[in-house]
């Protein structure tokens, strides 16, 4: 496995190399992201992972600062699953001038994109930058950020990349918990009481899958036992899985879409449910 960190480097490694799978990452690796890369190997193809903590993502008062980053066990990690190129770029290499942004109204300001301003403008921006600087034939993304990779699947569209996108299933702890490099933030006891997020979801697609239709009262529901339990809620939110805004009526597939926040740590999870 080859470690680059500068795009020139990475061009020279890839020049007349065949097409290659791609996943990117923030780093602090767990087991979600490897399975992204056990995805991407199943295409055959080399293998190029990327660990870019992307500040244009990230809030004024976000956590850029202290995101963990652990780049030797990420390493040691992607090798034991086969990566073949690590990129692992400075700020400076990726944003060596100002920015041409890339943004997506009206999704980028809904769920998430309403609490974090700029965020999906920075994602986009950054993924399409990895996406010209990698050219994969293929990337993988995870449905845990369920928003992020509908708006990754819409700017591939949209601006005709030819790049294939596959999505990944979320990983999710014993406990239901979804696997988070944020989820180090947590105290033992806010350990303990996270999985209740996952299970308001489920239990709200059960509800669904079982007939019940007034979505704003299982939304309503669901932010009041999370907020009776100490979170503090940005949203809960079921949306139509083909637009990601509130569903029509008659439509039957739908996602449940979460974010909350426990002491200082904010977790998002989803989970889909459909019926005839
Ligand atoms: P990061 O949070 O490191 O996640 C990298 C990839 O891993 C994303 O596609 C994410 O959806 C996926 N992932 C995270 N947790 C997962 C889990 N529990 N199960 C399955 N997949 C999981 O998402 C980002 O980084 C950044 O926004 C990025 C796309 C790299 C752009 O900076």
């Amino acid at each position: 496995m080859r470690l680059i960190h500068t795009v020139e480097r990475l061009r020279d490694a890839l020049a007349g190399a065949r097409a290659t799978a791609f996943v990117p990452t923030m780093g602090n690796l767990h087991a979600g992201h490897l399975d992204l890369v056990h995805r991407a190997r199943q295409a055959g193809e080399p293998v190029v992972a990327s660990i870019f903590v992307n500040p244009l993502q990230f809030g004024a008062g976000e956590d850029y600062d202290r995101y963990p980053r652990t780049l030797e066990a990420d390493c040691t990690l992607l090798e034991s699953v086969g990566t073949d190129i690590v990129f692992a770029p400075d700020a400076a290499e990726i944003y060596p001038e100002p920015q041409t942004f890339l943004v997506q109204p009206p999704l980028t300001d809904e769920l998430c994109g309403a609490f974090r301003p700029g965020h999906f403008a920075g994602v986009c921006t950054v993924v399409l930058k990895l996406f010209n600087v990698v050219q994969p034939r293929l990337a993988v993304f995870g449905k845990k950020d369920y928003q992020q990779l509908f708006l990754i699947k819409a700017m591939v569209r949209q601006l005709n990349l030819p790049i294939e996108i596959i999505e990944g299933e979320t990983v999710r702890a014993a406990d239901g918990l979804a696997l988070s490099s944020r989820n180090t933030y947590l105290s033992e006891s806010e350990r303990a009481e996270a999985p209740r997020l996952h299970e308001l979801l489920r239990r709200m697609t059960l509800r669904m899958a079982a007939g019940e239709r007034d979505f704003a009262a299982l939304e309503a529901w669901a932010r009041n036992e999370l907020e009776a339990h100490g979170w503090r809620v940005d949203y809960v939110s079921v949306r139509s899985q083909a637009t990601l805004l509130p569903p029509q009526p008659g439509e039957n597939r739908v996602v449940v879409l979460a974010a909350a926040r426990l002491g200082a740590t904010r977790l998002i999870d989803n989970l889909e449910v459909s019926w005839h």
